[in-house]
């Protein structure tokens, strides 16, 4: 995408579920995000960072400080508290909208919308700090490129910039093997399939093609204990699923969402589960029907327990938006970064190796000039 498009894409996540585009936590969609809650991930984020700073030696100014891909201003808001001006710039003017109507210190914070490949905007050595968070990664390499040479552009000299970007993939781990697996897990006995299934709240129209986050609550009404699904049992195991139904009663998915069960579930205990579902691609009147399941043994239903049966109905998006918001996913490989930052007058500090185990290889780069 280029960054015309980009910004398009941006302001549609702005407008419609900001909080959600930027942390995308499993039951935070379609406005859950309690603002405070929101915000404080940001103030942890950087007060851990910050320390992080000072245990490394990585010390600078507390003068100027600008948030890179701001957003509403999560890290903004954070940094601020211990800068005495902070900058916020982002693609999205529906982002910097909400953004400065979260500002909490005035004058001394601005926000700026910037769609250029550049940071003219600013002056050579403007900043004491550089911060940008999970944002060089939504971007085809070349802009993310040129924003790093930008960085070392206007940072002081002795002032720090720091940025993470994802370098590749993980080495991916072996498939395991549901034959080996299966010997160790014993099916359920029939007596074990008797589940109460409320979800606890829905909407009645939702659009074709779309995804949707429900909240459904899981009660374990027999007398055995569900044991949850364990990682080395990646393909076996007890879900919460939902089947698409069409009016006259046909299954038109039959395998859409799984949703696991977070740990254990005793006889007569429950547990809410963020069930994600794939919305039908064709409008019309569908039932949704929610219910557990034991993998390749058994739904639920199907030996006696009753499902939930919701009444949904599809519709064609809304005209005014004729796209779907995506998020794009880019890396720059690590030894292309450091010869970036070389041929900018920058000096690598540290690279660090972050967010192990989320299958991507990430890393934080601090860098000075
Ligand atoms: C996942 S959000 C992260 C927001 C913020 N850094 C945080 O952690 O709260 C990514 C942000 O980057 C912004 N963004 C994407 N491309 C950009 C670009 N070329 N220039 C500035 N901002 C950009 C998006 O509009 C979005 O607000």
């Amino acid at each position: 995408m280029e960054l015309a498009e980009l910004q398009k894409h941006w302001d549609a996540f702005g407008a419609e579920d900001p909080l959600w585009a930027i942390m995308t936590v499993p039951g935070k969609r379609f406005g859950r995000w309690d603002v405070n809650d929101f915000f404080e991930t940001g103030r942890r984020q950087v007060a851990s960072q910050v320390e992080y700073f000072h245990e490394r030696g990585m010390h600078f100014n507390r003068g100027r400080v600008l948030d890179f891909g701001c957003g509403v201003g999560r890290l903004t808001q954070a940094l601020g508290d211990s800068f005495q001006e902070c900058d916020g710039v982002d693609i999205s003017a529906a982002m910097i909208a909400r953004a400065r109507q979260h500002n909490r210190h005035g004058d001394r914070c601005r926000y700026h919308v910037n769609a250029r490949d550049d940071l003219a905007i600013f002056a050579d050595n403007t900043f004491d700090l550089v911060y940008t968070n999970i944002v060089l990664q939504h971007m085809q390499p070349k802009y993310a490129r040129s924003y790093i040479a930008e960085f070392l552009r206007i940072i002081v000299p002795g002032g720090l910039v720091f940025f993470q970007m994802p370098a590749g993939t993980e080495p991916a781990n072996p498939e395991p093997n549901p034959s080996s697996t299966i010997s160790h897990r014993a099916p359920l006995p029939d007596s074990a399939f008797r589940a109460k299934i409320s979800p606890t709240e829905h909407p009645a129209t939702v659009w074709a093609g779309s995804q949707l986050e429900l909240i459904v609550r899981v009660k374990n009404l027999s007398g055995c204990p569900w044991k949850a699904t364990g990682r080395e049992l990646d393909r076996l195991g007890l879900r919460l699923g939902n089947h698409w139904l069409n009016e006259q009663n046909q299954v038109v998915e039959y395998d859409d969402g799984r949703a696991d069960l977070p740990g254990d579930l005793e006889p007569g205990e429950e547990v809410d589960l963020v069930l994600t579902i794939n919305v039908p691609k064709v409008p019309g009147s569908y039932l949704l029907e929610i219910d557990m399941v034991e993998e390749f043994v058994s739904w639920f239903k199907d030996k006696g327990s009753e499902t939930s049966v919701l009444p949904i109905e599809v519709k064609t998006p809304a005209a005014e938006r004729d796209f779907t918001p995506q998020m794009q996913m880019h890396t720059i490989d690590k030894d292309e970064i450091i010869s970036l930052i070389n041929n900018h007058s920058g000096k690598i500090l540290e690279i660090q190796r972050v967010n192990e185990g989320k299958g991507l290889l990430d890393y934080n780069y601090y860098v000075t000039k």
